[in-house]
């Protein structure tokens, strides 16, 4: 099946969808994303990713070029173009294009991209089996300089943290903050079930809030958030990987070889 791709108001195939050298997402990773599931062809708290858009989009002084409701209504009408029953949603608002000089206010206008494809991270057997994982030494952005609340372009201490693990041989990594709390994975939130008890980092450790996190503290019969969790305290825990593209709860098996 084809992705749906859509930019600035007009729908193109792969090979057609393409944005300027001078955009300023490209250049300086300057912009804000979000990313979405569609399970059995509905997707899963389309307006509170939006709101985090939003958030995120005015954080880094960005107008989304769009009111919300038209891009709710872009989101549903490119999923059932896409013909998906089970789907990931990759909205973006970039700066758009200026020149070369990281002055925002040379980009008149920003630009809006929604892509609609599927999505897997891992092989099926991880799914089955379990993940396992490794605590990076790369931390989260330090909170002063890029809030974590802030869904931006720029990713790329979780990319080196990535970069960690599979050095390692393992499928995953255990982002801690500056402070050495836990934080997240690469591209995932964290729970850990210990006693019957769902515990996640809470939102100040630095991490996305809503999405599908609050989808999994919803369910759970005692969600907690864990004040300041440590490495030992995550390593103790029955562990579940929150896959954000992934419909399923990833387990991991191991962690840091223990
Ligand atoms: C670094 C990171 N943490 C957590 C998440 C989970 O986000 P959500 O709240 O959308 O499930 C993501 C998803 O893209 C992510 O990239």
């Amino acid at each position: 099946m084809p992705p749906i791709i859509w930019i600035d108001g007009t729908y193109h195939d792969r090979a057609s969808a393409k944005v300027s050298v001078f955009d300023h997402g490209l250049l300086y990773g300057d912009g804000v994303f979000e990313g979405i599931r569609v399970y059995n062809r509905r997707v899963f708290r389309l307006a509170q990713h939006l709101d985090r858009l939003y958030a995120s989009a005015k954080g880094v002084w960005l107008e989304v070029p769009l009111a919300k409701p038209a891009l709710h209504r872009l989101v549903e009408e490119a999923v059932t173009k896409s013909g998906l029953d089970e789907a990931y949603i990759r909205l973006v608002v970039t700066r758009g294009v200026g020149d070369l000089g990281l002055d925002p206010r040379k980009c008149p206008k920003p630009s809006v991209i929604c892509i609609v494809d599927t999505i897997q991270l891992w092989p099926q057997d991880r799914y089955d089996k379990g993940l396992v994982a490794l605590t990076a030494a790369t931390p989260i952005h330090h909170r002063e300089s890029l809030s974590p609340r802030i869904k931006s372009l720029n990713y790329l201490s979780h990319i080196l943290a990535k970069v960690e693990g599979i050095a390692a041989g393992v499928d995953e990594v255990i982002m801690l903050d500056a402070q050495g709390y836990v934080a997240e994975a690469s591209g995932m939130n964290l729970f850990a079930v210990t006693n019957g008890t769902l515990k996640t980092p809470p939102a100040y450790a630095g991490i996305h809030r809503h999405g599908r996190r609050s989808g999994v503290r919803d369910q759970a019969r005692r969600p907690r958030d864990r004040p300041r969790p440590t490495r030992p305290h995550h390593q103790g825990a029955r562990q579940t990987l929150q896959g954000a593209r992934n419909p399923r709860r990833l387990i991991t098996t191991t962690i840091d070889r223990t």
